[in-house]
């Protein structure tokens, strides 16, 4: 799978997508990211990338020509599923959207800076908006990184059996049931015995149990989904 990343500040991009599992998966040719600073096309001397708005008011829109030239530039070199505009005012991520977008091959994201992008772009050049959750970040870098690590984990051969998605949180409609390790005893406070059991069926009813009663009490709403 590949992911294109249009950002002003592409440097945000560079440590949560550098590590770990996302990491692993990069090196291993699962997963390729391509991060292009929108600067290289900016306009004039400056390298100009953003202006007032129209209209007036507070902060800075980014214009539409650098964005164009940069998506066609793109576009140019493979084609994509999906062009991806990160903001707060588009469709709620979420597991379902991960799981459909894990599907995809080719991914564009663009990340939002200042104000936002000329409208322009988003109406004719842009296919999905996404939005991690309703607060606004100071750019749509943080939100392409929780995009790209919810998405990437689940491409086929990321993760292994131990870290198996299919256990995660939401995968199957509920949070996940609490964990422990080793000591089986800490300042006191024991493990639940049914997890030194040995008892693997009743451990896997004990744990359903637990996310049934922890969705319950936190997340109701996705109980009645
Ligand atoms: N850019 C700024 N805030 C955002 C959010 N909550 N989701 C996606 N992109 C954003």
């Amino acid at each position: 799978m590949h992911f294109s990343i249009i950002s002003v500040v592409p440097e945000l991009l560079e440590s949560p997508l550098g590590h770990s599992v996302i990491r692993r998966a990069r090196d291993w040719g699962l997963l390729e990211i391509e991060c292009i600073d929108l600067r290289t096309f900016g306009l004039g001397a400056y390298r100009q990338v953003d202006d007032y708005p129209y209209g007036g008011g507070a902060g800075m829109v980014l214009m539409a020509e650098p964005l164009v030239n940069c998506i066609e530039a793109l576009k140019s070199k493979r084609s994509y599923d999906l062009v991806i505009y990160l903001t707060p005012d588009g469709e709620r991520f979420d597991q379902h959207m991960a799981n459909r977008l894990s599907l995809q091959h080719n991914l564009m994201l663009i990340c939002g800076h200042y104000k936002g992008i000329d409208q322009r772009v988003r109406d004719h050049w842009v296919n999905l908006e996404v939005s991690i959750g309703d607060y606004v970040l100071s750019g749509g870098e943080i939100a392409a990184c929780a995009l790209v690590d919810a998405v990437g984990r689940l491409i086929p051969g990321v993760l292994n059996d131990e870290t198996s998605a299919l256990s995660d949180s939401f995968q199957d409609g509920l949070l996940a049931p609490p964990v422990y390790t080793r000591p089986a005893e800490f300042q006191g406070l024991p493990v639940p015995d049914i997890l030194l059991s040995g008892h693997q069926v009743r451990i896997e009813d004990w744990r359903h149990e637990q996310a049934l009663q922890r969705t319950t009490e936190r997340r109701p709403d996705i109980l009645r989904d």
